[in-house]
């Protein structure tokens, strides 16, 4: 019989989104054949402590981790073991593949990816570079610009410009991009820190509140809009799924609505022609290529309503993926189930992993390059 591969689902976290993700983490070691895979489950708590174990899932929602073991990746190159460390030696664990399910910073901005490539060891899902792009709103604009996709006008700001000059800022804002606007700090996820403003008067504080997450502000114009979401998968060739929408129930799509009282309702597929569809798919393609995204991400646009123009908001790279998450309910209308979504995902990122390994990456004393 094949052996079966070991893979170790990280989730939890020390960012805000630390709930959601201890969600996500379950939903995928659930699924997870068992025939095919030993899995081995690591929670991350709100400190930043990596806790293993078979009841990780279940630790991590009561809050009770005295049966979990601490590990810590070994960073030594292609090693690929986790490290326990108990009354003076080390016990090892090997794991063939990492598939981080952790939402935000910490997470989905690059660093533990950085992590997993100082290790030299396989994961799921986007790179360093992809990760680290895609969490910043004001550089994935930025690049998304420069290559024709259409972004909704903006202006960024930095805290200090905006200590020292904040009439200048205003005026600015009031010139160019008018009322109402979107205050949002560039780095933060789930609508934290973001206000939607209708009066001049009220500019300031929203400023003030974004400059309380982030030193880099994003305004935006804002529209009228109907949010459809398009869920990509793969390295070289992604593929689209059918794109949905999210109703928004109250004023946007905020933190409320997202997790507590939850009164936006989905559509998958999106009530649109298939023409618009396709145009949404293409575009999400392109968005998510030119941040050399690899594994999966959830690409986010914006259909104004009175112009039934398509705007690229943002890239989530490591979208929800609870059962009842938009990314797996956009494959699962497109004939992808949960369970071949995750084996793709695993795919994927061996995929990814090995020819990352053919890379030549030193330069020897003879003046050739070799492969390693
Ligand atoms: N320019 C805009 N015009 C109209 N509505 C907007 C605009 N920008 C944001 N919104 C509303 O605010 C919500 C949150 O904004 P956005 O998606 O940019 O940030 P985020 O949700 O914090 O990011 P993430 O999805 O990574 O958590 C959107 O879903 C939408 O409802
Ligand atoms: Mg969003």
């Amino acid at each position: 019989m094949k052996n079966k591969i070991r893979v170790a689902v990280i989730f939890g976290g020390r960012s805000g989104e630390h709930e959601v993700s201890v969600v996500s983490g379950t939903n995928i070691i659930e699924s997870l054949d068992r025939n095919k895979y030993d899995v081995i489950p690591i929670g991350i708590t709100k400190l930043g402590k990596w806790l293993a174990g078979e009841k990780a899932p279940e630790a991590f929602k009561k809050g009770d981790y005295s049966d979990l073991t601490q590990v810590t990746l070994n960073s030594e190159s292609g090693k690929n073991e986790l490290l326990h460390f108990k009354n003076g030696h080390v016990e090892r664990m090997k794991v063939d593949i990492f598939f981080p399910a952790l939402h935000g910073p910490f997470g989905e901005d690059g660093t533990i990816q950085g992590l997993f490539e100082i290790a030299n060891v396989p994961y799921t899902g986007c790179g360093v570079l992809a990760s680290s792009v895609g969490m910043d709103k004001l550089v994935t604009k930025a690049l998304w610009d420069q290559a024709g996709l259409p972004i909704v006008p903006y202006i960024g700001i930095n805290k200090s410009s905006w200590k020292k000059s904040p009439k200048k800022i205003i005026k600015k804002i009031l010139d160019e991009l008018g009322m109402p606007v979107f205050i949002k700090p560039a780095n933060m996820g789930s609508s934290v820190g973001i206000s939607k403003v209708k009066k001049e008067s009220e500019l300031k504080r929203a400023i003030d509140l974004a400059c309380e997450f982030d030193t880099r502000i994003l305004i935006e114009k804002g529209l009228n809009v109907r949010e459809l979401e398009c869920a990509v998968l793969g390295n070289d060739s992604p593929k689209a799924a059918r794109v949905g929408e999210v109703l928004v129930g109250g004023e946007f799509y905020d933190y409320n609505d997202k997790y507590v009282n939850g009164v936006s309702k989905t559509r998958v597929p999106a009530e649109i022609t298939p023409t618009l569809e396709k145009e949404v798919q293409k575009m999400a393609l392109k968005a998510y290529k030119l941040l050399d995204a690899s594994g999966l991400a959830r690409v986010d646009m914006f259909l104004e309503k009175n112009t039934g123009k398509i705007y690229i908001n943002e890239i989530n790279t490591l979208p929800g993926f609870t059962s009842i998450s938009m990314y797996p309910k956009m494959w699962n209308a497109s004939g992808v189930t949960y369970k071949k979504l995750i084996d793709k995902i695993i795919e994927l990122g061996f995929e990814r992993y090995r020819e990352k390994q053919q890379k030549k990456i030193s330069f020897d004393e003879a003046g050739d390059w070799y492969a390693k």
